[in-house]
Parts: structure tokens; sequence; C-alpha cells
């Protein structure tokens, strides 16, 4: 198999020459006076990066490194942003694919301009590293997680509006409980609801990991049937279930809204769908219904930021 060198400098990402198989067992490879990193394909071959593994200036073998299912050009940039100096990255030939159809959120925003934003903002924390790392390798539909950016996105969120409980509709494999989790006060407090139990079980293994899990309570079941149950009153709220219920979800989050929470929204640009007329599915139809109403609700204010996937950030209009 050929092996493809790209050089990297600082964030330029030049194509290097072409090596083959064997240079990888020869006593050149790898370098031991600067960064490497090799790209591992999925075993698909669909163009995704499975994981990039790294060696230091003078390191012994490759170190696991970042893991994730994005294209080749994110895993490199990524690797360019760590290591903030000239290296090289390998990948095997079969790196070359076109991305994969798994990802359609990252459409909206250029991979590299996501690298970039991730570099610039705080990092995540290693037990989101580490579930993140998991959920990609284990499950079926990795890229449901928020990630890295519109996690800090989130715990920034939080703080601001200086929250003491948060109720996340749809939890998935905990990601985005675990930010909140992070960003909130001791004494804080996240309900955070899931109908699926493969995701659950994920969740709990990573939230028993960190002394922050004890403040997450996982509500197992429909989130509306659980939404009837909560009297309390919420300072954050987390929308990020089943799209056709949105609606639904908003209309009750206002009920259980604190008088200066936030509710977020997530998803509600759906990969531009929402431009589209007619709908070409119910999901865009309740995603569009969705933001027709909030932004004529004379009870809220709101402002859709770009961020990934599109987030709706509404609260009480004074
Ligand atoms: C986009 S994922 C959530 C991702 C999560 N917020 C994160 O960033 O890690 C949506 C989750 O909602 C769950 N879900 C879908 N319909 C639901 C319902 N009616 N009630 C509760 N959870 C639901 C799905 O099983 C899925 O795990």
């Amino acid at each position: 198999m050929r092996q493809q060198r790209l050089h990297i400098l600082r964030d330029q990402l030049l194509m290097g020459d072409a090596l083959e198989h064997g240079d990888l067992f020869s006593p050149r490879f790898p370098p031991a006076d600067r960064h490497v990193g090799f790209l591992i394909p999925r075993e698909d071959r669909r163009g995704a990066i499975d994981a990039l593994n790294f060696q230091q200036p003078g390191g012994e073998g490759f170190q696991r490194g970042e893991c994730f299912q994005f294209n080749l050009q994110f895993a490199v940039l990524r690797f360019a942003s760590l290591i903030q100096s000239s290296g090289a990255v390998y990948a095997r030939g079969d790196a070359f694919f076109k991305p994969s159809k798994r990802i359609p959120m990252n459409k909206l925003v250029p991979s590299e301009i996501e690298a970039y934003a991730e570099a610039h903002s705080m990092s995540e924390s290693s037990v989101c590293r580490a579930l993140r790392d998991e959920t990609h390798r284990t499950m079926e539909y990795p890229q449901m997680l928020v990630g890295p950016l519109e996690g800090a996105f989130l715990k920034m969120m939080t703080q601001l509006v200086g929250a003491k409980r948060v109720l996340e509709i749809g939890m998935f494999t905990g990601y985005s409980a675990l930010c909140f989790a992070e960003a909130l006060p001791e004494d804080g407090t996240v309900i955070t609801c899931e109908i699926n139990e493969k995701s659950a079980a994920v969740a709990r293994r990573y939230f028993a990991q960190v002394p922050c899990g004890n403040k997450i309570s996982i509500r197992m079941g429909p989130a509306l049937d659980t939404m009837r149950t909560l009297t309390d009153q919420f300072d954050l709220i987390f929308i990020d279930a089943d799209k056709t219920n949105y609606l639904n979800y908003y209309r009750r989050s206002l009920d259980l809204l604190a008088p200066n929470g936030v509710i977020l929204i997530d998803n509600v640009l759906w990969s531009g769908e929402v431009l589209k007329q007619p709908p070409p599915d119910k999901s865009t139809a309740a995603i569009q219904e969705l933001n027709c109403t909030v932004s004529t609700d004379p009870r809220v204010i709101a402002v859709l930021v770009t961020i990934r996937d599109g987030i709706l950030v509404v609260r009480r209009a004074s």
C-alpha cells in the first residue's frame, strides 16, 4: 500500500511525496527529530479517519492520539494545531477517499474553521475526550454528540447564566451532560432525559468516573413524559432529542424555565435543510415550525447562533 506524506508548517498543509509501505519499517521512519502523526483510516474505507497517533521528537513509538471520524483534512489540521510547529503526517493511501456520509453536520462550517475555533476555545476535559473517543468507536451515530466546540459553548453559557439547575432533553452517551456538570457549581444538578438504554449504559460508566458525575440524574423514558412530572424551575434547558417533538419540548420548557433562565435548542439549521421549501421530511418541517414559532413568540427573544448545526438561544422578553 502506498503511503502519502503530508508536511505541516504551522497551519499550512503541503502535500508531500508518496512513500512505499516498506518505508514505514525502515530506519528512516519515523524521523526522530520532529513530530510525526500517523492517520488511521476507518476500516470501511469511506474516507473518515479513525485515529491520529503521533510521536514526539525523540519519542519511542506512537502514542494514541486524537480519535474521530472526521475527514483527512480535519484530522491533519487538528494535528497541526496541536503541535504548533513543523511536522509530518503519514497516512495509508486509502485515507484519501471521500469523506463519509455519516458526518452531515460538518457541512455548514468548513472543517478547518471548526478545527481553528476549537483550538482557540477552552479545551475539553480528559473524561469528555475519552467518552467522545469511545462513542466514535462503538456507537452507530457518534456525530450526535455536540463535540468539543459546542461543548465549550454550553459550558460558557452555563457559567454566564450562573446556572444551578440544568435540564437536558436528549442525553445520548452523556457528552453534553458532562459538559454541564463540569461547568456547574458544587451544588448544581443536571436532569437528563434519554430513551435508549444502550446509550445510557455508556453514559453511566463515564459519569461514575468523575466526582462531577454525581450532579447528573438520568431519567429514562420519553422526554415529554419526564417533563410532565417535573415541577422545579431550571436555569438552563438544552433541547437535543427527536426533532418532531421540538415544539412540544419548547412549550413545556417555557413552563419550567426560571425567570432569568435560558433555553438552548440544538440542530436548528439541520445541515441547511431548513432552507428547503417544501420541507423534505417531518424533522425539517418540525424545525422550520419551531424556528418560526420562537422568532415570532412575543414572550421570548432569541438568537440563532451558527455554531456547528445551529443553536437557538432563547430567553424571556423582559
Ligand atoms: C442528538 S442525541 C443527544 C446528544 C447529546 N446531547 C450530546 O451532545 O451528547 C439525541 C438523543 O435523544 C434521544 N431521544 C430521542 N427521542 C427521545 C425521546 N422521545 N425521549 C428521550 N430521549 C430521546 C436519542 O436516543 C438520542 O440519544
